[in-house]
């Protein structure tokens, strides 16, 4: 379907907490090993947030660097949407929060696609500016992930790292901006990574601490499994949507949760490697988070320059995928 008008990423800006917890430290913690870690997902270290410090403490510091970053005041904005499964609290939402500490007086709504929330919630964006609803639109990836790890368990708690992104969409004139959005999802198996407990299915109470239900949870190489499968479905959909094939891509931008599966999705996508942008070694898994900060690093380094098609690319709990084709 052809939009009366088109979205670009306007500006882009992202941040992650100071503290910085490394495999060595970990090594402290469980019973782990810097050379299982990096043999088996790629991650050095990754960044934990300070007490106190929310997911829209951490938006809201994004946020600011990408108003700065595409020259508009909050109160330019018409529309604040986060992307966290790891909210302020069940409600009010994270967003109403960033609308609060950055001063725009506009909607906000959190959305809930966990890793693949950043991409979600770009189709959303682009939907609303593409029916000519909106002009600006920022779209925030934001996650505090320590707070709902168990320290103890070593299967999950090397995995993940706090941060945030932000993109500010708007409406723009000529060639460049989001060219296609797709966006998949198999509630069927939910199960294999999840945060159990604290919902209306088993809200709150001793039983549920008791058994740990506050924490996530996750059937690692399950999810590796559809991960792979997913990713290449993903970055293979939003191209044909668009008439486009792998060689017209400059970057690809994968969610950044193990290098051993973005090896796998280049291998099965025949994609060289040096097209694949990567940061998992210095963060981990930030979740929603993982996409925007790694779109942002790509374009301040230079690893994508004006006019580049960018896929980003993405997979998480849910299960959910989607994918975003952008003319840089
Ligand atoms: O962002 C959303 C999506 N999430 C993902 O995409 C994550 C997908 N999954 C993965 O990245 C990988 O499955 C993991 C990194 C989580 C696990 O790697 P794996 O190669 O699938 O390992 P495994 O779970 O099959 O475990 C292999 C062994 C086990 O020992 P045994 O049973 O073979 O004796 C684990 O107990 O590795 C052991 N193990 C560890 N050993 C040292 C698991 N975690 C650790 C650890 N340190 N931290």
């Amino acid at each position: 379907m052809v939009q009366p008008f088109k979205a670009a990423i306007r500006g882009i800006g992202s941040y992650v907490p100071e503290k910085v917890l490394k495999n060595s430290d970990l090594e402290k913690m469980v019973d782990t090993s810097d050379e299982w870690i990096t043999a088996r997902t790629g991650i050095k270290e990754r960044h934990i947030a300070a007490k106190g410090q929310s997911a829209s403490d951490l938006g809201v510091q994004a946020a600011l660097k990408a108003l700065k970053n595409a020259s508009l005041a909050p109160a330019d904005l018409d529309l604040v949407i986060v992307a966290t499964i790891t909210p302020d609290m069940p409600f009010p939402s994270t967003a109403c929060a960033v609308q609060h500490k950055i001063g725009a007086q506009c909607g906000a709504f959190d959305l809930a696609a966990a890793c693949s929330g950043f991409p979600y919630a770009l189709a959303v964006a682009n939907g609303f500016i593409g029916a000519g609803i909106y002009r600006h639109i920022l779209v925030v990836g934001s996650e505090v992930l320590s707070g709902f790890i168990d320290w103890t368990d070593r299967s999950t708690c090397v995995l993940f790292g706090d941060g945030a992104g932000a993109v500010v969409v708007s409406r723009s004139e000529g060639p460049h901006g989001i060219i296609s959005t797709y966006l998949g999802s198999d509630g069927s198996q939910g199960s294999l990574l999840q945060i159990p407990g604290g919902g209306s299915v088993y809200p709150p109470s001793e039983e549920t601490l008791k058994n740990k239900m506050h924490y996530l949870k996750m059937q690692g190489s399950e999810v590796f499994k559809v991960a792979v499968k997913t990713m290449e479905l993903a970055v293979k959909e939003v191209l044909a949507k668009a008439g486009l094939d792998l060689s017209d891509v400059a970057c690809l931008i994968p969610h950044q949760a193990n290098m051993r599966i973005l090896q796998a999705v280049a291998e099965r996508l025949e994609f060289p490697m040096e097209k694949i942008f990567i940061n998992v070694e210095r963060y981990g898994n930030m979740s929603s988070a993982s996409t925007v900060v790694a779109l942002d690093e790509a374009a301040k380094t230079g690893k994508i320059r004006k006019g580049d098609h960018v896929v980003l690319v993405a997979f998480g709990g849910g299960l959910t995928w989607a994918s975003t084709l952008i003319r840089w």
